[in-house]
């Protein structure tokens, strides 16, 4: 099997706020079919599609009641075998997403078969990722079932073999009908201890992520589903660490191609979790892809990322998403598409879509943030300062609306949308950004372009300059005599270095101050190669 994947760039797809074809005010599979030649021309070669199946939409189709059928909303079958066929059609790849560390409490299985999910009849003090406790009382039954996230997810047991089978089989069906592959949700936290302790303060983390079986069940599902299909697999892995992830994706261990880490994005975190906010600092940053660069260099293989549907905005959370938009948010995919890995793209990534501040909490749509608020609320926290946590990090930020145009609600829907768009879309949206040959748009294509010039990107090694350096991420990629130099200004302020040799890769300045030295301007980001 190929790694052509190595050298791919994946654009992630959020069908509910992606684009609208019936003016019902939610995304759906014809709005997605509409911008399949938008996504063309942006050069990437694989769509991740965030879940599109059956579903009550308790947290937004990553609760699954059927994994057979497509989400009403969304669309019928028939929409998706056009889709698929119109993604090939295209050169393009498609890459699903697998939801199976938990199904939704409608799902017949749950109603079924009991020893599918972990029944207890006490629970233990584990507490939910969405607040409250981690386990539900079922009142006909008479015992508690576990739900790591909603109580409307109940967690799969996969100890259960026939569970496994059925898993599989579904795997099989959908990559028999064409899909080019699979990411994986919450996928290290499969295997639990069997145990089931009580956790640190109700943390169950160290009994579910990374448990005790989850290197055998990767490498049964590698047997029976992976290994018979060229497909791609990326898993979701919250708590892995890179030796951790060393196993999960070096090819000799035969489990996934490769993973979605997290510890990048938990540096603007206190001590209390993701809403307990903190200014990043950079040096943190750098040396924490530095690691990550490091550890699967060469070994296994890395998912290159700024943000998803669970995340803030990047240029608003690492850039300025004020005077610099531009250049920042151009700053910050240089440095992360020229490092080792394959590049991520959220939808409105490539043009530099922001945070948004809803002054009302009843604008605010996600489970997560809702949970949040109540409980927060009750251990004391003011209205403000929850609302500042909420700006700052919920994930709604990555939810509203794609900004197709400067229409009314920025061309995603003639309908109400089911969750506000970010009212800058007059200013900030797509055809505004094709219309500009020096967009964020056009600076993302170029990136991807280079990748796939310059092998270099792909394989070459890392090396983190300037270590110490408060507000500049530089970089030097060598493979086979050949060097790439990267310097990024995550900052206003002017810094000076000697200046490197090499022609100019990519810059987002037109050109550089001088021509002695290295004079970086606010949020300046300059490419040099070197042979
Ligand atoms: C991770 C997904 O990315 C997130 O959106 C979801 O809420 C949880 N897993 C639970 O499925």
């Amino acid at each position: 099997m190929s790694d052509w994947w190595k050298m791919a760039c994946v654009y992630q797809i959020y069908p509910r706020s992606f684009m609208d074809s019936d003016g019902d005010g939610i995304g759906d599979i014809q709005g997605i079919i509409q911008k399949l030649d938008y996504l063309k021309t942006l050069g990437i070669d694989i769509i991740w599609l965030s879940p599109i199946y059956d579903s009550p939409n308790d947290d937004n189709g990553y609760d699954i009641r059927n994994y057979y059928k497509i989400m009403q909303e969304f669309g019928t079958m028939e929409d998706f075998n056009y889709l698929l066929n119109e993604i090939h059609k295209r050169g393009l790849k498609l890459m699903m997403d697998l939801v199976v560390n938990h199904t939704s409490d409608e799902h017949e299985w749950f109603q079924k078969y009991e020893d599918f999910y972990y029944w207890r009849e006490k629970p233990n003090n584990w507490k939910s990722v969405f607040s409250g406790p981690a386990w539900e009382y079922d009142e006909e039954r008479r015992q508690y079932y576990l739900h790591i996230f909603s109580k409307k997810q109940p967690d799969l047991n996969w100890e259960n073999p026939k569970l496994r089978q059925s898993v599989y089989e579904m795997m099989r069906w959908w990559l028999d009908k064409g899909v080019d592959g699979f990411r994986m949700d919450v996928i290290n936290f499969i295997s639990k201890d069997p145990a089931l302790p009580d956790g640190p303060d109700g943390d169950g983390s160290p009994y579910f992520m990374n448990g005790p079986r989850i290197h055998e069940f990767l490498r049964e599902m590698n047997q029976e589903v992976l290994s018979n299909y060229d497909c791609i697999t990326v898993g979701e892995m919250p708590g892995a660490s890179p030796e951790d992830a060393k196993t999960y994706t070096n090819p000799e261990n035969r489990e996934l191609n490769m993973i979605f880490t997290f510890e990048h994005m938990d540096l603007d975190g206190g001590p209390n979790g993701k809403w307990d906010l903190k200014k990043l600092n950079l040096v943190d940053l750098k040396e924490n892809l530095e690691k990550w660069q490091h550890a699967l260099h060469q070994v296994g293989w890395n998912s290159l990322y700024w943000n998803n549907h669970d995340q803030p905005r990047i240029v608003s959370r690492f850039g300025d998403d004020g005077d610099y938009r531009v250049e920042s948010a151009k700053m910050l995919a240089t440095c992360l598409h020229m490092m080792q890995g394959t590049p991520y793209i959220y939808q409105g990534e490539e043009i530099g879509m922001t945070n948004v501040a809803f002054k009302s909490l009843e604008k605010y749509q996600d489970i997560e943030t809702l949970n949040m608020y109540k409980e927060k609320i009750a251990e004391g926290w003011s209205h403000d300062q929850i609302m500042k946590a909420i700006h700052t990090k919920g994930r709604d930020n990555a939810r509203t609306p794609m900004q197709w145009s400067n229409e009314e609600n920025g061309g995603f829907t003639t309908g109400d949308p089911w969750i506000d768009v970010n009212p800058n879309y007059e200013k900030i949206n797509a055809n505004e950004a094709l219309q500009d040959s020096n967009s964020i748009f056009y600076y993302y294509q170029s990136l991807i372009d280079l990748r796939k010039r310059y092998n270099i990107i792909t394989k070459g090694d890392f090396k983190l300059i300037h270590r110490e350096h408060p507000d500049v991420f530089a970089y030097e990629r060598s493979s086979e005599g050949e060097k790439l130099v990267v310097y990024c200004n995550f900052s206003e302020n002017v810094h000076t270095f000697a200046l490197p040799d090499g022609e100019i890769l990519i810059h987002n300045y037109d050109q550089l101050e001088s021509c002695e030295q290295l004079n970086l301007r606010p949020w300046e980001a300059v490419v040099f190669y070197q042979t």
